[in-house]
Order: structure tokens, then C-alpha cells, then sequence
């Protein structure tokens, strides 16, 4: 089976390196990754495929950035040579990036079947660009691979056929679990070339890079305000992504020197801060699972998240963005620690269990 596996953006990354080296495994498999080139920077992008053990991709796309249309746009028409050229049985998309949506819509058109993992989230607001990409993508792939059970009830809901839909566990996780393995070998060094020092006293780790927070002067600032409080008594670390580091000049928001600002941060080094912190800030998606995997507690700066699962059993805070609402959140989540769990199947072998459906074993499709 020839297999093309997506990747654009930085989240892709850590999803498609333990999907790629379980295919290793599997003799009838060749499976070659398209990095489409949405992120480009070494720093957002180049580093992941050493740190990660993947091999730099067979087919390096140059879309990168832009309008949403433009850049939909670029990943389409360049997706669309490899797929004439590769006529592969499948294509593999994973998460819910603009890369995920462009590919899909490709593949679907040149009559090649398409896998999405990360399948069935929903965070129903349709002012979010991944939420438009997770329900088209959706709505055109003939596989699911599903993290949580609310990926389930929704697929189930739109009328997706059950057997195509398969609980897998989390493929962040299997790669989560596995760099935390790898960790222990290096950490001494990680953080030297950014001279820092990890501190022993309780630090928070932040992470902010969605439109709807730092594209917004007023919301930005109201989020501002809250770290700014936190920092009174503690080290946040905050490594900056382009998009914030623009918007934080071009609105003039301010940080506490406490508010220590990094660059972008490769994964394992961010993850060597992360997993010791006393929290994790955040608007991303990912770090609300990562965070639930490990048990480290999590404040999301949203209004929803689409990963409820996190919330339900795990000691995430849907916290908004108001000053008080974030405050209020830390102080929630700390409290949830103890009674968090892992969700089911979050357990490292998710990779092995999609091809384990995709190359022809038996399978755990939904019992409707
Ligand atoms: C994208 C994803 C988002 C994901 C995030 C992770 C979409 C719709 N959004 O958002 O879901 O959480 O990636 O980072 O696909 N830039 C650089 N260097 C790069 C890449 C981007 O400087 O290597 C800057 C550019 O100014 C660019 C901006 O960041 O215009 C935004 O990049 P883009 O890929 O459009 O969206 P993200 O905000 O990164």
C-alpha cells in the first residue's frame, strides 16, 4: 500500500513521527511524508525532523504563508502534482490545519481515499479557521481515527458509518510518551543555548498564538493583565510564536520581566519545561491533551475547546480570557490535580493500532 502522509504546521509534526515509524513495521507499507510547507521557519518547522527521528520528507511543498485563501490555495495546487505523480491508494492527514483541509479536498478529487486522524472534534464555533477544517475534512474522508469519545458521538451524529470509524488512543501521545523517554539522556543541556536555567521554585509555562486572543488588542491586553499578576510571584516561561510576536509589538502589550520571553522552542525543549511546571497556560489544542496525558495541571485561554475529554477527567480549566477568569482558572486546576486521570487508550500504541486498521487487520471499528 503507497501511503502519502501529511504534515504543514508545527502540531503535524509530533502527530505523523510515530505514525511514520510504525509503518516501519509493517511490511506491506510504503509510506512517504509531504511536508506541504505551511510552517517554514527552522525554528517552527526544520528541527522537528531531527528531534523527532523522521526522515526529511520525500516531497518538501514551498506554500508558505498567507491569506487563509491563498494558502489553501498554494497547498492544493502543488498537493494535487504529487498525487498525479504518486497515485498513492491512500492519503494520511492528521489534525486540523489548513494543510489537513487543502490535502484532503486533493486526494478526495483525484479519487484517492482519504484517513483523518484526529477525526470527530468539535469545538462548534465556526469563528475558529481548525473548525471549518476539521468538519470538511470530515465530512470528505472514508476513515476516522478517533482520540477522544466525543470524536465518536459527533461522527456518529453526522452520519458517518460506524465501521469506518475507529477509537485509536492519541498519536501525541505515543510520541509524547516517547520523547519523554528520550528526555532524561539530554536535559542537562537542552536549555543551554537560550542561558537559561530551569528553576527549582514553581514556574508556569505559556503558550498564546490564536487569532482570537492575539490579534485582538483588548482581549490581549485583558490576558496581559492576568499574567502580568502571576508573574508577581513566580517565572513564566513563554516561548513567543510569529504570529504573537507581531501582534504583541503592533498593540504595545506589555510583560513583567517575570514573563521570561523565548523563541519558539523545539519540541523536546519545550517539553523539558512543560512537563515540571506547576502549570501550563494555554490556547493551543495540543497542550491541553499533552498536559492531561502527563497530569501536569492546564489553564486553556478559550471560550471552548473541542477536546472535552481533557476537562471532563483530567484537571484542564476552560478558563476564557478575562483577567479573572484565568486567575480563577489556575486556582481550579491546581485544585483538580489529584483526581485527574489519562483517558483510555492514551497509552503510546495508537500509531500501531491505525495500521493495524489501514493495512488490514481486524480492527476495533464503533459498535453503533
Ligand atoms: C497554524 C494553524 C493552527 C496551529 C498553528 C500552530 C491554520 C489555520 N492554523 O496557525 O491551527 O495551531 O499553526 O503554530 O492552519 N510564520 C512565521 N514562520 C513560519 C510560519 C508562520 O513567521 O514558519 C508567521 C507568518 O507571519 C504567518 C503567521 O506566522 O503569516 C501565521 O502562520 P499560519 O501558518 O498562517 O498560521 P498559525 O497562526 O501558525
Amino acid at each position: 500500500m503507497n501511503v502519502l502522509l501529511v504534515a504543514g504546521a508545527r502540531p503535524n509534526f509530533m502527530k505523523i513521527a510515530p505514525i511514520y515509524r510504525a509503518s516501519l513495521a509493517c511490511g506491506s507499507v510504503r509510506c512517504s511524508i509531504v511536508h506541504t510547507g505551511q510552517h517554514y521557519d527552522q525554528e517552527m518547522s526544520g528541527t522537528f525532523f531531527e528531534e523527532l527521528e523522521i526522515p526529511q520528507p520525500r516531497y518538501s511543498l514551498t506554500c508558505g504563508s498567507g491569506s487563509h485563501a491563498a494558502q489553501t490555495a498554494a497547498v492544493m495546487v502543488a498537493f494535487e502534482d504529487v498525487c498525479l505523480k504518486e497515485r498513492p491508494d491512500l492519503v494520511l492527514v492528521v489534525g486540523d490545519v489548513n494543510s489537513t483541509l487543502a490535502c484532503s479536498i486533493v486526494a478526495k478529487k483525484c479519487g484517492i481515499e482519504v484517513a483523518h486522524v484526529e477525526a470527530g472534534l468539535r469545538s462548534f464555533d465556526l469563528a475558529m479557521p481548525e473548525e471549518i477544517n476539521r468538519m470538511v475534512t470530515d465530512a470528505i474522508s472514508d476513515h476516522f481515527f478517533v482520540t477522544e469519545e466525543s470524536g465518536t458521538v459527533n461522527l456518529l451524529r453526522e452520519g458517518k458509518p460506524a465501521e469506518r470509524i475507529h477509537a485509536v488512543g492519541h498519536v501525541m501521545v505515543d510520541n509524547l510518551l516517547h520523547q519523554v523517554a528520550c528526555l532524561s539522556r539530554q536535559d542537562q543541556t537542552l536549555l543551554k543555548g537560550f542561558h537559561l536555567k530551569k528553576e527549582a521554585s514553581p514556574y508556569l509555562f505559556l503558550t498564546l498564538h490564536r487569532p482570537s486572543n492575539v490579534d485582538c488588542r483588548e482581549t490581549f491586553s485583558g490576558i496581559a493583565r492576568a499574567l502580568n499578576e502571576l508573574a508577581r510571584n513566580r517565572t513564566i516561561f513563554f516561548p513567543v510564536h510569529p504570529r504573537t510576536a507581531k501582534t504583541m509589538k503592533e498593540n504595545g502589550i506589555r510583560l513583567a520581566d517575570k514573563v521570561v520571553l523565548l523563541p519558539p522552542l523545539g519540541y523536546r525543549e519545550a517539553l523539558f519545561l512543560w512537563k515540571d511546571a506547576e502549570a501550563v497556560l494555554t490556547d493551543s489544542g495540543g497542550l491541553q491533551e499533552e498536559t492531561t496525558a502527563l497530569g501536569v495541571p492546564c489553564v486553556t485561554i478559550r471560550e471552548n475547546t473541542e477536546r472535552p475529554i481533557t476537562v471532563e477527567i483530567g484537571s484542564n480549566v476552560l478558563a476564557g480570557t478575562s483577567p479573572e477568569g484565568i486567575l480563577a482558572g489556575l486556582r481550579e486546576s491546581l485544585a483538580k490535580k489529584e483526581r485527574a486521570r489519562v483517558p483510555e487508550l492514551w497509552d503510546g500504541h495508537a500509531s500501531e493500532r491505525i495500521w493495524k486498521v489501514l493495512a488490514g487487520g481486524e480492527g476495533d471499528a464503533i459498535k453503533p
